[in-house]
């Protein structure tokens, strides 16, 4: 069975119950889009499928076989087969972006190249700093460097969030050609609304550390649930709740 699944997960951090018994699933060649108010823990989840922080209860399977966050090298085989793309780009300031790419693993500079096409970024930038690049290009140089991994699923924390138009379509048929040209599971977190419409198989809505609703983009823009017709409506606050 491929699929990605999340079973009753629960984290506790500091006084809050961030995760309360979560459950979820990306199949191969599927968009998820979990979308929820700034806080509510979307980082957390991705962050605890591969093992960052460790869950409380519940767990995470890869293709029918369950994960142990306690095993450290067993998560690093997890985190090649799924990987996750940062919030922030989290690249390291003292090497050049070739150094962040390849990072001691010669065998990824194979694919660089036509990696690099695919995300429209030139070569030249291989030997720059990550301070000398936009915004805009360290998110693709930290996208690139996930893709490089050629994971099965993908985890993707708010990819274009802070991004230009045309760098967010370009990620966006990124997200698309990955699961739809390349089999790729994709979990994508985000408070992307026109781009869930625009790519999501399924939508998962995320309030108070569980799933509120779960369906297609259709039954989103149907739902009557406060939380839904917030997103829609656009006035949402993301720092102070709906
Ligand atoms: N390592 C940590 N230790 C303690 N608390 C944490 C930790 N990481 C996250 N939290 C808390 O967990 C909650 C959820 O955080 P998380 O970063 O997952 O939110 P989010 O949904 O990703 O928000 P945003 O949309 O702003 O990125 C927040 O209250 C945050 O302060
Ligand atoms: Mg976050």
């Amino acid at each position: 069975m491929n699929m990605l699944e999340v079973k009753n997960l629960s984290k506790v951090l500091g006084e809050r119950q961030v995760l309360e018994n979560m459950s979820l699933s990306v199949q191969q060649g599927e968009i998820l889009f979990v979308l929820g108010r700034s806080g509510v823990g979307k980082s957390v989840l991705l962050k605890t499928i591969v093992g960052l922080i460790h869950q409380d209860k519940g767990e995470v399977w890869i293709d029918g076989e369950k994960t142990h966050p306690e095993r450290e090298l067993a998560m690093v085989a997890v985190r090649r087969q799924c990987g996750l793309v940062f919030q922030s780009p989290a690249l390291f300031d003292s090497m050049t972006v070739k150094e962040n790419l390849i990072f001691g693993d010669e065998d990824k500079a194979r694919h660089i190249s036509a990696t690099m096409a695919w995300l429209k970024l030139p070569e030249k930038i291989l030997n720059f700093y990550p301070s000398e690049l936009s915004f805009g290009f360290q998110k693709k140089v930290s996208l690139l460097r996930t893709l490089l991994s050629n994971p099965k699923y993908l985890l993707f924390d708010e990819p274009t969030t802070g991004l230009d138009p045309v760098t967010t379509n370009l990620v966006n048929d990124v997200i698309r050609d990955c699961a739809k040209a390349r089999n790729m599971g994709c979990l994508v977190v985000s408070h992307d609304l026109q781009s869930a419409y625009h790519l999501a198989d399924r939508i998962v809505l995320i309030d108070q550390g569980k799933i509120a609703l779960s369906g297609t983009p259709s039954n989103f823009k149907e739902s009557d649930y406060p939380l839904a017709v917030a997103f829609r409506k656009g006035t949402i606050n993301f720092a102070e709740g709906y």
